[in-house]
């Protein structure tokens, strides 16, 4: 099994190959690229690559692939957000300018495609290739689904909404993930295990996003805090603060949610709203969502890399960023 590091060091040096050309939509693109992030799409398709018998080293294309569209979505998601920060750095469209950014995340979703044409397993093998071309498109298309709900939720907030919302919105390119390792491995078979481990692997991990979007650190989630309040987002940890919330609280976060308000009122409610304690209610949440996703794990594969991927699946419920 590769070193996280270096895998990781790979699969940067082979983006940085992607997006050196000096032109400025390809720097627009680096931008957010390479201020960091914590490449857990990326890991997630080399290990299981390597829990079913591969070579990392023959997939960091295909890791590649699925960072490329994952920042692809970012940059556009942060102009429907109206979001100024991300990774510690202005968005792309702060610094560039909202046409250019919208052009960046053309150029990077075209990339993710392009990249699978180096994907060394795909090459031999014509229908490990059409599989994986298949799911890409067939996940992004069910991501932007999920992006169109996100940016218009029903007027009444239903927890069957936000967890198709979620499915769509983020697990997409977890499933995309695990299903490049599986593909890459020739193991069809087991198609239905690496979507079912993707599926809640996402569910888990944007539940503890909303989570940190409301009572995170944003010095250490280098991202805004409070931005869901502030655009009337329907995410379950705001729905499970206006339940827990008295009169007076409740009255607070009603003024502000989806009303853009200044950034001194939400700090106001996020500070009132940290003393609920919903970190525990979403944690138990989060347990059966686990279970689910050990237990896809367990097919997939075995060794230190089937080992790492329960350690991230894990690791989601400590996050902090
Ligand atoms: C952020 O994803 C977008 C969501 C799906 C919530 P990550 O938290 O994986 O972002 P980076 O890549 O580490 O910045
Ligand atoms: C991001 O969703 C999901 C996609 C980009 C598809 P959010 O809008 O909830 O994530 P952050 O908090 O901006 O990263
Ligand atoms: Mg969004
Ligand atoms: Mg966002």
């Amino acid at each position: 099994m590769i070193k996280q590091e270096v895998l990781l060091k790979r699969v940067d040096e082979y983006l940085k190959d992607t997006l050196s050309k000096n032109f400025e939509v390809y720097r627009a693109s680096a931008h957010l690229v390479f201020a960091g992030g914590k490449r857990l799409r990326p890991l997630m398709v080399a290990r299981v690559y390597e829990a079913l018998g591969g070579d990392a080293v023959d997939i960091i294309p295909a890791a590649a692939s699925v960072e490329l569209v994952h920042n692809f979505t970012l940059i556009h998601d942060d102009i429907m957000d109206n979001d100024d920060f991300r990774r510690g750095v202005p968005t792309v469209h702060k610094v560039f300018g909202e046409p250019v950014a919208i052009l960046a995340g053309d150029l990077l979703f075209a990339m993710g495609y392009k990249v699978l044409d180096d994907v060394k397993p795909f090459k031999d093998d014509e229908r490990k290739f059409h599989k994986s071309v298949t799911a890409l498109s067939k996940y992004v298309i069910d991501l932007c689904e999920g992006q169109n709900m996100d940016i218009k939720p029903p007027a009444q907030f239903s927890e069957d909404f936000y967890y198709e919302l979620i499915k769509k919105k983020t697990s997409s390119l977890f499933i995309l993930s695990a299903l490049y390792g599986v593909y890459a491995a020739g193991r069809f078979d087991l198609e239905e295990y690496a979507i079912k481990f993707g599926e809640n692997f996402g569910i888990i991990f944007q539940l503890t996003d909303d989570l940190l979007g409301l009572v995170g650190d944003p010095s250490v989630t280098k991202k805004p805090v409070g931005s869901d309040l502030r655009e009337g987002k329907s995410t379950l940890p705001i729905f499970l603060a206006l339940k827990k919330a008295d009169e007076e609280l409740k009255n607070k976060i009603l003024q502000v949610y989806g009303k853009k308000a200044d950034e001194k009122e939400i700090n106001e409610a996020v500070e009132m709203i940290r003393n609920l304690g919903i970190e525990e209610d979403v944690k138990k949440i989060i347990k059966g969502y686990l279970d689910n996703a050990l237990s896809a794990i367990g097919h997939l594969g075995s060794g230190d890399a089937n080992s790492e991927l329960v350690k991230m699946v894990n690791s989601l419920v400590e996050r902090q960023r």
